[in-house]
């Protein structure tokens, strides 16, 4: 393989093209090894000045061009590895192009491929043109209509976007399907699928009377599997119609479940494709949290219908404008769907473990980054969920009402077009009346701002007096910062506990930030208050509150925000969790404080109100947010100090911990009814503490919810814990599992991933061995997801081992995956962001690991982007 030199490209050089292509008719003749492509396009001219035809392909062989029905010479085209240019063309003509494909080479995964004996497609972002030459780039809106056509037994299921039109048999035993899709789209929202597939089938009447037939395809022994799925669908159909007014649009909608895929899901125009994580589950082989991804990533791609493909974005600097945007309205239909709370505490769990370490690290970029050398590199924290709390202000700011009027302008001013992140801010701008020139900031600057937060109470004149200062580290090209517009949604509570009048009998407001600094004052305020600032999370900030243990205690027992609630008790845990990190480094002895116990007891005593949030209550900060904010890291210390933390709370609470396990295990009949999906999540959360104490008593507690295990939420939680203990039984219980489960693809991952994790200095071994266990399979993304980034992100104690052994591991694993598919290695490559701000042992050896890296052979450029920004 020859390497490729990287090109960057710039947000700002953007140009609309220079020719378009308005309509193409497809006939694909389908089959593992030799597809054949005949291509028929009508192309515009749409810059003056442009001569030659520049289409995108790659990977594909091109076998005759022809235009206005005139087969061309090999004079008056040009075929290079990334481009196929046809000189001197006029200013309207049907293009007519031949080629091949052979999806069973295709490991990368990126345009047509094979994934057992299906053949699937995946074309976001650049994939398309390793089908078909094609102008490449989402501002190119093309009608298609698709023939397909292939044996019949061995590919029964020919789909493609939009509406069948017709069909039927061929000679030599093949068939045809013709699809039509009335709806101009971007390349990378084409989609094909052919293989055995069965099908479930539901209807869903739209708001307007329309009926609209629901397909989702899977493998014949994952079909009863998918009714979740349909459920979702038909929710997220009808959440879009009330909160958005957002209608479907085709008489069809199909999704298909597919097990090799890079990521969760795609939303192609009526063809969605996902990865079978986010549509099986059953209670038999899915756990409660797999059925709540399932919710969200079926809301998700299905939103995209309207967020993403009626209104589409003008070049790949705006992914946001869709990602962003349909990552808010999957979250806020989660929220609606279960427990608001427990959502907006899970989305600001993630955001904090991954996204703020992102922009702290040598990848930090804008949510509208300014350059990219591969745009699969940028499908990120970042701009997924970044983009969404901005969205999420956005809505703060303006209020329900208003910013539905936005959305609402928005889609109708851009129905069919594809537009930029300025478009959807000047439409809330638009409705609103309101400027938001400096909110624009959030979209331009990376790097997580600090706002840190000052008081006074002048009992005198009972006067309240708040002051708020925002800062923002510097990030890769990028210092100086202005301010950003920060609304900081704030309560005042009495120090016994009671929400204030903050004036008009308002007891809640947003309090806008928008300058370095700014004092706010509260009048006619009794005694001196404690602050509840950023309630809900309101914006994507680290907020320093500076408020006493005391303060912090009035907020956790008597705060009426769920989230803020829940806050003060990370604040509590993180607090001495650094203290006593501290107290390691300095030679002491670990020691927790008492009044943690306290607490935690406080929360377990709590637990009939909603065991959901008591699991929440009792769950630490994550050590990849603790790495966050100590310097230098050292794992190993972080790993013991956050699991000695577990350990000292088990320990004290360890009789009501059994009691609540108990009492909350009597509740299950393995059933996905709200009440028992709640216990079994609080059970988890009482034996996840209870393990830790490692002994025989707890060791025969998993073994028996393993042994009785009533749905997969029971025996995946008993098998983790059996395997990260030093129970005796342990290797049998893992071999058992995995011949229980060794038909379910989707709960060896689990199984693996498990094993993974274990803290152990032995586990590399073991990972080691798993590598070649038939369970495991490295082209597949899932198993390299569970096993090798289980291990690499997924036991940080482990993986930076201080031998170096971890890194040699994944070194190797870089070696034989970058060839295979660079977007997975990409991913595991991530791991090393942040290396500088390890100690230096570690520091040392992962600047040799960028170094290695760079030197291998046929480098992909997804790997080289990441290791040159590490270095850089
Ligand atoms: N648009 C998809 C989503 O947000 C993301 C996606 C799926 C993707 N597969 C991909 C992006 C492959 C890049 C490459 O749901
Ligand atoms: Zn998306």
């Amino acid at each position: 393989m020859e390497t490729e030199l990287p090109v960057t490209t710039y947000r700002s050089d953007y140009r609309k093209p220079d020719f378009l292509i308005t309509s193409s008719e497809l006939d694909i003749q389908l089959d593992f090894e030799v597809c054949q492509v005949e291509a028929i396009h009508r192309v515009c001219r749409n810059s003056p000045d442009a001569v030659d035809l520049k289409l995108d392909c790659e990977f594909i062989s091109v076998d005759s061009v022809c235009i206005d029905g005139k087969t061309l010479d090999r004079g008056q085209y040009d075929i290079s590895e990334h481009h196929l240019t046809v000189f001197n063309v006029p200013d309207n003509f049907d293009l007519k192009i031949w080629n091949t494909v052979d999806p069973s080479r295709n490991t990368e995964l990126m345009g047509l491929y094979k994934s057992k004996d299906m053949l699937c497609t995946q074309c976001e972002a650049e994939g398309y043109r390793r089908i078909t030459p094609g102008i490449d780039r989402p501002d190119n809106l093309a009608q298609y209509r698709v023939r397909l056509s292939a044996d019949k037994t061995l590919f029964p299921v020919l789909l493609c976007n939009g509406n069948l039109i017709d069909q039927g048999d061929l000679e030599f035993g093949r068939h045809f399907a013709l699809w039509d899709d009335p709806f101009p789209k971007p390349a990378y929202l084409f989609a094909i699928v052919a293989g055995k597939l069965s099908c479930l089938e539901d209807h869903f009447r739209t708001m307007d009377g329309r009926d609209v037939t629901l397909h989702i395809f899977a493998r014949d022994n994952d079909i009863d599997k998918c009714g979740h799925a349909m459920q979702s669908l038909k929710n997220s159909m009808k959440w879009d119609e009330q909160v958005y007014g957002r209608i479907y649009d085709l008489d069809l909608f199909n999704v298909v479940a597919v097990d090799d895929f890079n990521m969760g899901a795609m939303e192609n125009k009526s063809l969605n494709i996902f990865n079978t994580k986010y549509v099986l589950a059953d209670m038999k082989m899915a756990t409660d949290a797999d059925f709540q991804h399932v919710e969200s990533v079926i809301g998700h791609e299905y939103f995209h219908n309207w967020s993403g493909n009626r209104v589409t974005c003008r070049d790949w600097f705006q992914l946001s404008l869709k990602e962003g945007f349909t990552v808010f309205r999957d979250q806020e239909f989660s929220a609606d769907m279960g427990s608001r709370a427990a959502k907006r505490i899970e989305v600001v769990s993630v955001l904090r473990s991954h996204q703020f370490k992102e922009d702290a690290g040598p990848m930090a970029h804008p949510v509208r980054p300014d350059s990219y050398q591969t745009i699969n590199n940028f499908y990120t924290a970042t701009v997924y969920e970044k983009g969404a709390e901005v969205v999420r202000m956005i809505h703060t700011l303006l209020g329900a009402e208003l910013f539905r009027q936005g959305a609402d302008h928005y889609f109708e001013t851009f129905d069919g077009q594809a537009v930029t992140i300025e478009q959807f801010v000047s439409s809330m701008e638009k409705v609103s009346d309101r400027n938001l020139t400096q909110f624009r900031n959030w979209y331009d600057q990376a790097g997580t701002p600090v706002v840190s937060a000052k008081s006074r109470y002048h009992a005198g004149s009972r006067e309240f007096e708040l002051t708020l200062a925002q800062r923002c580290p510097d990030t890769p090209g990028q210092t100086d910062k202005q301010p950003f517009v920060i609304p900081v949604k704030t309560a005042l509570f009495s120090e016994s506990g009671e929400k204030l009048d903050l004036g008009y009998g308002e007891r809640e407001q947003v309090l806008c930030l928008d300058k370095f600094e700014q004092t706010y004052r509260f009048s006619n305020i009794e005694s001196r208050p404690v602050p509840s600032l950023l309630r809900g999370f309101s914006a994507p900030v680290e907020l320093e509150p500076n408020l006493s243990d005391q303060d912090l205690k009035v907020l956790l027992d008597h705060d009426d925000d769920p989230f803020n609630r829940w806050d003060s008790g990370q604040r509590f845990y993180l607090k001495d969790l650094l203290d006593n990190l501290d107290r390691y480094y300095n030679g002491y002895d670990l020691q927790f404080s008492p009044e943690l116990t306290e607490s935690f007891d406080a929360a377990l005593t709590s637990h009939d109100q909603d065991p959901t949030f008591t699991a929440l209550l009792l769950t630490l900060p994550t050590i990849s947010y603790l790495s966050e904010q100590v310097s230098p890291i050292d794992p190993q210390a972080i790993q013991m100090l956050h699991r000695g933390m577990k350990i000292f709370l088990a320990m004290s609470s360890e009789a009501e911990l059994f009691r609540i396990y108990h009492k909350c295990q009597s509740l299950n009949n393995g059933s996905p009814l709200t009440n028992e999906i709640k216990a079994r999540d609080l059970r988890d959360r009482c034996l996840g503490y209870l393990a830790t104490l490692n002994t025989e008593q707890t060791h025969a507690l998993c073994i028996e919810q393993l042994n009785t295990a009533k749905c997969m939420t029971d025996s995946a939680k008993a098998m983790t814990l059996i395997c990260g203990s030093t129970c005796p039984q342990k290797e049998q219980i893992l071999a058992d599992y995995y011949q229980q489960w060794k038909d379910e693809p989707l709960v060896v991952d689990n199984w693996l991933r498990a094993q993974a994790g274990v803290v152990d200095p032995d586990t590399l071994e073991q990972v080691r061995a798993l590598t070649r266990h038939p369970g495991f399979d490295y082209m597949n993304p899932n198993k390299v997801y569970s096993l090798i980034l289980g291990f690499t992100h997924g036991n940080p104690g482990c993986f930076h081992a201080e031998d170096g052994s971890g890194y040699e591991f994944l070194l190797e694993w870089i070696a034989k995956l970058d060839p295979v598919n660079p977007q997975v290695c990409a991913r595991l490559v991530s791991v090393l962001n942040n290396w500088r701000k390890y100690k230096p042992v570690l520091k040392d050896r992962m600047h040799d690991v960028l170094n290695s890296i760079l030197k291998m052979d046929g480098l992909s450029i997804d790997v080289r982007e990441i290791v040159n920004k590490n270095l850089g």
